[in-house]
C-alpha cells in the first residue's frame, strides 16, 4: 500500500530523470539461500516480489533487491547498500562479509536417489481436490499404493441433486437450475451455482482417481485462512491416520490488477490464502515427523509480473520459507516448485491466450504431475526452490541480468501493419521472428566491428517472445564484448522499452573466414510428407513473404529434407531498412525454423517454435539457386526438439549449418497457429 501511494512520486522522479526502487532485508546477506535455519524472517523476502513487480508496471523505474547480513551493524549495511545502489548490477544481490552473492539458475538432473514412505503415511493437500495440485495428488498415489491423502479447499462437498446427476454441459445444467422455483435469481448467482455443481464434481473425480490407484482419499472443507479451523481439522486427521508426514500446500488465489488498481482486500486474500495458511498448517503439526513438504509457488515470484504483485509477494516469501525449512528439518524433503504457467487450473483460456502470445509454454498437465510427484519423493537435499517449466531458466537468468548496463546501438520501431508482422502472425498478432531479432544484432555489431568480418552467432536465445498488437519500440544493445585470439565476441541483446531483454546472441566477429564444413547428412529416402499446398495452406502460419519452403523431399524420424526457394511475394519486410539489408540470411534462417515445425507436426503432432541455437554460420555466399536444407534431430526431451541443420549449395556443398537449434514445442500452440490471420498462399 505504501508503494501504490507513492506512485505519483515515482513518476515524476521518472520523468525528472530516473526513479529507483530498491527493498533492502536481512535474510543471511545470500538472499536467504545460506542454508541457515535462523534466517531473520523469511517473509519479509517477499519485497522483492514487490520490487520486481513495479520494475515491470512503471516502465523506467529501476528496481534492486538487496539482501544484508543481519550481524553486520547499521553503519555498515547502509554504507553497503548505498553503495550498490549508485552502481549497475544485477537485480537482486545479497552483501556479507563473505562477499557478493547473485542468484544463478542451475539445471537439476531427475532427483536421485527417492525414497518410500511408511505405507498410510499421511499427507495433507491444501488445493488439493482440483486444479493442478489434483493432479499432482494423484500421479503421487500411484506412485506409491497405500498413502492417505488428505485434500482440502474451502468448496463445501454435498451429494449432487438427483435431478442434475448425468447432466455434462453447462448450458443444460444453467437451465435446469433456472428451473428449480427460487434456487437462483440473478445471473451472478446462476453462475455461482454452477460453479459449485463443477467443483463438487471435481473434488469426486479427484477422490475417485485417488482411490482408482490404492490410496485413501478424503476431503475437507477447511478455509485454510482460520486458524482454528486447520488446528481442529489436524487433530482429527491424526487421530485417525497418525502423524502427517507429507504437506503439499497448493492453495492460492489470483486477484490480478496493476499496484495502483489493488485494494486492501485483494491483497489479503493472496496473501493469507498462502502464506497465513501455510504458518496456521505448520502451527499445529509435529514438524520432526515431516518427510515431505512442498510449497507451491510460482515463476512470478522469481521475475514478477504485470498485475500480480500480491502474487509475486507471496510467492516469492514461500520460496524463501522452504530455504529455511529445509535446513531446519534434515530428515524431510522440502522445496518450493516456482511453477511457470500450467496448461490447466487458474491458467482460464484468456490467460493461456496470453501466453501464448509472449511465447511462453505451459506445462502439460501430466508432465508437471510427473515432475512433482519425481521431487517429493526424493531424499532430502541441497537445492530448496525449484524452476519448473517450459525454458524458465533462460527467463529467469535473463531477468537476473536486467539492470546491467546495455548501451543501445539502434531502436527499432514496429507496429502492427508492418510487412514482416502481417506475414507472421500467431494468435491473430504479429510476433517477431527469432530470425530477424537475430539478424538486428548481426548487423549492428559489424557496424562496431572495425573492419572484422561476421564468423559466427552463438548461444542466440529468445527469452520472450515480441508481439506486436500496438506500435513499440525495440532497443539493439551492446550488453558486453571481449576479445578472444582473433576473435572479437559481442554479446548483443533486444531490449524492451522497459529494458527487459527479449532475445540475446553473441556475434563473433574475426579476422578470419569461417572454415568451411562438410556434412555427414545423407539425403532422407523420399516421402509424401506434405503436399505443397499443405505446407503453407495447413502447417505452417507464414504468410507469402515468408513462405520459403517449396517442397518436403524427405521426412522421418530422423529429420527432414526441403528444398527452399525464394518467396514469389519479394519485398520489404519493414518499411525503413537500410539500403545494405540483405533479408537472405534472415528468410533463410527462418526457414529452417519452419522445417523444423513441419517436423514436429509430424513426428511428435506438436507444432513448435523457436527457443534458441547454439550456432549459426556461413561459410560462402548464398548461392544464385536457392539452397536445400537438412535438419536432423539430436534428441527430444520433453517439449524440447534439438537438431543440427545444414544448408546445401547446388554441388551438395555446405553453404551454412544451424547447430544445436532448440524448438519447444506443444498441442496447445495449434490454435495460434490457425488463427494466423495471412493472405492466402499464391497458388502454383
Ligand atoms: N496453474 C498454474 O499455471 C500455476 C502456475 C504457477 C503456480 N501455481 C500454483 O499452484 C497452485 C495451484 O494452482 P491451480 O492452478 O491449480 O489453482 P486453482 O485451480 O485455482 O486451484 C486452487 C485451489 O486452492 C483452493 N483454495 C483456494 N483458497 C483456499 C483457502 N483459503 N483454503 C483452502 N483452499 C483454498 C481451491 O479450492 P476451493 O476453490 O474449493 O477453495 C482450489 O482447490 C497455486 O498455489 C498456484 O499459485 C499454479
Amino acid at each position: 500500500m505504501l508503494v501504490k501511494n507513492l506512485a505519483p512520486a515515482l513518476r515524476s522522479a521518472q520523468a525528472a530523470g530516473g526513479a529507483l526502487l530498491c527493498s533492502v532485508t536481512q535474510l543471511d546477506g545470500r538472499l536467504g539461500t545460506g542454508q541457515n535455519d535462523h534466517l531473520v524472517d523469511p517473509l519479509q523476502a517477499g519485497l522483492a516480489g514487490l520490487v520486481k513487480t513495479a520494475a515491470k508496471e512503471w516502465s523506467g523505474l529501476h528496481g534492486r533487491v538487496i539482501d544484508v547480513a543481519p550481524q553486520w551493524d547499521d553503519a555498515t549495511c547502509a554504507e553497503a547498500v548505498v553503495d550498490a545502489c549508485l552502481k549497475s548490477g544485477p537485480v537482486e544481490l545479497g552483501l556479507g562479509p563473505d562477499g557478493d552473492v547473485t542468484l544463478d539458475v542451475l539445471t537439476q538432473p531427475e532427483p536421485r536417489p527417492r525414497r518410500a514412505l511408511e505405507a498410510g503415511s499421511l499427507f495433507i493437500i491444501t488445493g488439493g481436490a482440483r486444479g493442478v495440485t489434483a493432479a499432482c495428488a494423484i500421479e503421487l498415489a500411484s506412485r506409491q499404493p497405500g498413502l492417505a491423502f488428505a485434500l482440502w479447499g474451502r468448496s463445501r462437498l454435498e451429494p449432487e441433486p438427483e435431478d442434475l446427476e448425468g447432466v455434462e454441459d453447462e448450458a443444460s445444467l444453467k437451465r435446469l437450475l433456472l428451473e428449480r422455483s427460487g434456487a437462483v435469481q440473478t445471473p451472478k448467482e446462476l453462475q455461482a451455482a454452477c460453479a459449485r455443481i463443477l467443483a463438487q464434481r471435481e473434488i469426486r473425480a479427484t477422490l475417485a482417481a485417488i482411490e482408482a490407484v490404492g490410496a485413501k482419499a478424503v476431503y475437507a472443507s477447511v478455509d485454510l485462512r482460520d486458524e482454528d479451523a486447520v488446528a481442529t481439522e489436524v487433530t482429527q486427521l491424526e487421530a485417525r491416520f497418525g502423524p502427517v508426514r507429507g504437506i503439499v500446500h497448493g492453495a492460492g488465489v489470483l486477484r490480478d490488477r496493476r499496484i495502483e488498481d489493488k485494494t486492501r482486500d485483494q491483497l489479503d486474500d493472496v496473501l493469507d490464502t498462502k502464506l497465513a495458511g501455510l504458518r496456521h498448517l505448520l502451527g499445529t503439526l509435529r514438524l520432526e515427523e515431516l518427510r515431505s513438504l512442498n510449497l507451491f509457488a510460482s515463476i512470478t515470484g522469481r521475475v514478477g509480473r504485470v498485475g500480480q504483485v500480491d502474487y509475486a509477494v507471496a510467492n516469492q516469501a514461500l520460496d524463501k520459507v522452504a530455504w529455511q525449512l529445509a535446513a531446519q528439518l534434515p530428515a524431510c524433503r522440502v522445496q518450493s516448485f516456482a511453477w511457470g504457467p500450467w496448461d490447466g487450473g487458474m491458467v482460464t483460456p484468456a490467460l493461456r491466450q496470453t501466453f501464448v502470445n509472449e511465447g511462453v509454454g505451459l506445462i502439460p498437465l501430466q508432465a508437471g504431475a510427473r515432475c512433482f510427484a519425481d521431487w517429493a519423493l526424493a531424499a532430502p537435499g541441497a537445492h530448496a526452490e525449484l524452476l519448473v517449466g517450459v525454458d524458465l531458466p533462460e527467463l529467469a537468468a535473463a531477468d537476473a541480468l536486467d539492470g546491467k548496463d546495455g548501451r543501445d546501438l539502434r531502436h527499432v520501431d514496429l507496429h502492427p501493419d508492418l510487412p514482416v508482422l502481417t506475414h507472421h502472425r500467431l494468435a491473430g498478432e504479429g510476433v517477431l521472428p527469432m530470425a530477424l531479432g537475430v539478424d538486428w544484432m548481426v548487423q549492428e555489431s559489424r557496424r562496431l566491428g572495425l573492419g572484422l568480418q561476421l564468423n559466427r552467432v552463438e548461444n542466440a536465445q529468445v527469452f520472450q517472445g515480441v508481439s506486436v498488437s500496438e506500435p513499440l519500440t525495440l532497443a539493439v544493445c551492446l550488453e558486453s564484448s571481449r576479445v578472444e585470439g582473433n576473435d572479437l565476441r559481442q554479446t548483443m541483446s533486444l531490449r524492451d522499452s522497459s529494458g527487459r531483454q527479449r532475445m540475446r546472441a553473441e556475434v563473433v566477429l574475426s579476422s578470419e573466414a569461417p572454415s568451411r564444413q562438410s556434412t555427414s547428412m545423407d539425403a532422407l529416402p523420399a516421402s509424401g510428407g506434405y503436399s505443397s499446398e499443405a505446407i503453407y495452406g495447413e502447417a505452417l502460419f507464414h504468410g507469402p513473404l515468408l513462405q520459403a519452403i517449396e517442397s518436403v523431399d524427405g521426412l522421418n524420424s530422423d529429420g527432414i529434407d526441403v528444398s527452399l526457394v525464394r518467396p514469389e511475394a519479394a519485398g520489404p519486410w519493414l518499411q525503413d531498412e537500410g539500403a545494405d539489408w540483405d533479408p537472405e540470411g534472415a528468410l533463410w534462417l527462418d526457414s529452417a525454423f519452419q522445417a523444423m515445425i513441419l517436423w514436429s507436426r509430424d513426428q511428435q503432432s506438436a507444432p513448435s517454435l523457436p527457443s534458441r541455437f547454439g550456432r549459426w554460420q556461413r561459410f560462402q555466399d548464398w548461392p544464385e539457386v536457392a539452397p536445400r536444407l537438412r535438419a536432423r534431430v539430436r534428441s527430444v526431451k520433453g517439449a524440447m526438439i534439438t537438431s543440427d541443420i545444414c544448408f546445401l549449395g547446388p554441388d551438395d556443398e555446405v553453404v551454412a549449418l544451424v547447430e544445436d537449434y532448440a524448438a519447444t514445442a506443444s498441442p496447445q500452440l495449434a490454435d495460434a497457429f490457425e488463427d494466423h490471420g495471412n493472405e492466402p498462399a499464391p497458388k502454383g
